[in-house]
């Protein structure tokens, strides 16, 4: 197969895990017989100094033609709003790549891998944990109108959802569910606001189309508690934006570092793939960032893609990787870490020599 990947390092250790993604998807693309032409695009800080937009049409354009987009991670400390000052910022970037490309939905798995022993969560919690969580993407209190009256001191987000944009995640997020353990958890918190109750309405109504699939719902503040809790009682999460931001990053803690967990965004023509961390600027040219999220995003881009058994040999290659102890420091508990290098290089050289 030819594909041509939209590849945007962003900012922070972006450049790094990428390197160490692209490295293993070639030895992948070499084994398999499949050329992937990648097209290096600029986003976030980079651009922001060289266009004074953190997303340039240029960039867009490009993705939009691209088969997949490839992102490795966005924002700086150093671009933080300080109190009344408006200014871009990286992330205005990645919000508008999202909402440009129509990516809707947004996809988190969260798996526990029982050779890393970095979680504060009891070990009996975290048996059997996999679920997934269902995260809308392009809509909500992210994109609802915002702003500040005249003398700045009175503030305001909108939180807006219509039927459509409820509709067309819950319908993936049923499906996704059958062909796994036929459960779905609907988080919102519906005792309060007006767009969860239209959430709950919109997804009772296309559950009587899922009789298979176990619909419940937990409030937000609950979907918290149970997750440190009971993480094993999930199997499809269903969420709003803001909701799913938060509690996409809490289950991190489940699998001992954000550093783990991959994302899918899908819904337009081109699929967005990024790890579920930030930029992590303080370890920025350190060679000691944890590449695996960026690593396994790249294995949901092989699934998209039809590639089930390049998918499964990544996964393997990733999981030899964790039992025999090729640690980040994230993620190590000993007192010797791995570098990003030696993780890329290990699975690297695990998938050259099956
Ligand atoms: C994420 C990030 C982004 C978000 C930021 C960087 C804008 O936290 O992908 O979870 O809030 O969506
Ligand atoms: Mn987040």
């Amino acid at each position: 197969m030819e594909k041509n990947i939209s590849v945007i390092y962003g900012d922070g250790i972006g450049p790094e895990i990428m390197k160490e993604t692209i490295k293993i998807l070639n030895s992948i693309t070499k084994k398999y017989g499949h050329n992937f032409y990648y097209h290096y695009l600029l986003a976030g800080i980079e651009a922001i100094k060289m266009t004074g937009n953190p997303i340039p049409e240029k960039t867009l354009q490009i993705c939009s033609k691209s088969d997949a987009i490839l992102l490795g991670c966005i924002g700086d400390p150093a671009y933080k709003c300080k109190s009344g000052y408006k200014k871009i910022t990286p992330e205005d970037g990645l919000l508008q790549l999202r909402k440009k490309m129509k990516l809707y939905c947004n996809i988190r798995p969260v798996i526990f891998y029982p050779d890393i022993h970095r979680s504060p969560i009891n070990r009996e919690l975290l048996k059997n944990v996999n679920f997934v969580i269902y995260r809308e993407l392009t809509g909500g209190i992210y994109f609802g109108e915002k702003g500040r009256n005249e003398s700045g001191e009175l503030a305001y987000d909108n939180c807006i959802y219509s039927k459509n944009e409820i509709e067309r995640i819950g319908n993936l997020a049923f499906k996704a569910s059958i062909s796994r353990r036929k459960k779905l958890t609907l988080v919102d918190k519906s005792n309060v606001l007006e767009t969860s109750k239209l959430w709950r309405e919109v997804i009772i109504k296309i559950g009587l189309s899922y009789p298979e699939v176990k619909l419940d719902f937990l409030y937000i503040d609950n979907a918290a508690m149970q997750i440190i809790l009971n993480p094993s009682r999930f199997d499809v999460i269903l969420t709003d934006n803001m909701f799913g931001d938060i509690l996409s990053d809490e289950s991190s803690v489940i699998c001992g570092s954000i550093g783990m967990l991959p994302s899918s965004s899908i819904g337009g023509k081109t699929p967005l793939f990024e790890p579920v961390h930030g930029s992590y600027p303080k370890a920025k040219g350190k060679n000691i960032a944890n590449p695996l999220g960026c690593i396994l995003s790249g294995s949901m881009m092989l699934e998209y893609f039809g590639m089930h058994k390049e998918k499964c040999l990544l996964e393997e290659a990733v999981k030899k990787s964790i039992e025999n102890g090729v640690f980040t420091e994230d993620i190590c508990y000993n007192t010797n870490p791995s570098t990003t290098e030696d993780v890329g290089n290990y699975i690297k050289k695990y998938i050259d020599n099956q």
